[in-house]
C-alpha cells in the first residue's frame, strides 16, 4: 500500500474544507486510499486543522480501523463481540493465530491480524471480514478455505 504524502493530505484536508470537526471524516478518507495513518500525518493533521497532535492521537486511537502502522496487503478481522464470542470467536482467534503464526494486531509478511468489535453479522457468527468482505459461520475449515481462497487470489 502507498504511503501518504504531505500534498495528498492536504488535499483531503481541503477537500473537507479545513473543519477540525471533520477530523474522523479526514482519517477516515485517509485510511479508505492509505491504509494507515503514519506519525507525519498526524502532525500535519494537527498543524492544518488547528488540533494538538494529543487530539488527533485521541482519535486515531480511539478507532480500531485508524492505523499507526502500515497494514499488509491483506486484512483479516475476526469478530470479539457478545454474540460472536458466544458462538467460539475467542477459539476460532486462537486457531488463526496459531494457523497464520502470528497474533491479533500484528502483521507478517502481506497479512495483518485484527480483532474487530461487531460486523453486523450477529445471526451468522462467529463472523470474519477478509479484505472488506464479511464471512459468517466460520469454523477451523471455513477459515482454511477462505484464507486459501485470499492467497489463491494474490
Ligand atoms: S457480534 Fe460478531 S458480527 Fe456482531
Amino acid at each position: 500500500m502507498a504511503r501518504i504524502d504531505t500534498k495528498t493530505t492536504s488535499e483531503i484536508v481541503a477537500a473537507h474544507g479545513a473543519k477540525p470537526e471533520l477530523l474522523v471524516q479526514v482519517l477516515a478518507t485517509i485510511v479508505k486510499r492509505f491504509g494507515w495513518v503514519p506519525d507525519d500525518t498526524i502532525r500535519q493533521l494537527a498543524s492544518e486543522l488547528n488540533l494538538s497532535r494529543a487530539d488527533v492521537h485521541g482519535v486515531v486511537e480511539y478507532y480500531e480501523d485508524f492505523r499507526t502502522a502500515e497494514p499488509g496487503k491483506h486484512i483479516v478481522k475476526i469478530c470479539q463481540a457478545e454474540a460472536c464470542q458466544a458462538m467460539g470467536s475467542e477459539k476460532l482467534t486462537r486457531y488463526a493465530e496459531k494457523s497464520l503464526a502470528m497474533s491479533l494486531h500484528d502483521t507478517e509478511k502481506d497479512i495483518t491480524l485484527e480483532p474487530v468489535y461487531c460486523l453486523g453479522n450477529c445471526a451468522c457468527s462467529p463472523a470474519v471480514m477478509i479484505d472488506g468482505k464479511t464471512f459468517g459461520r466460520v469454523d477451523e475449515k471455513r477459515f482454511n478455505e477462505i484464507i486459501d481462497h485470499m492467497r489463491g487470489s494474490n
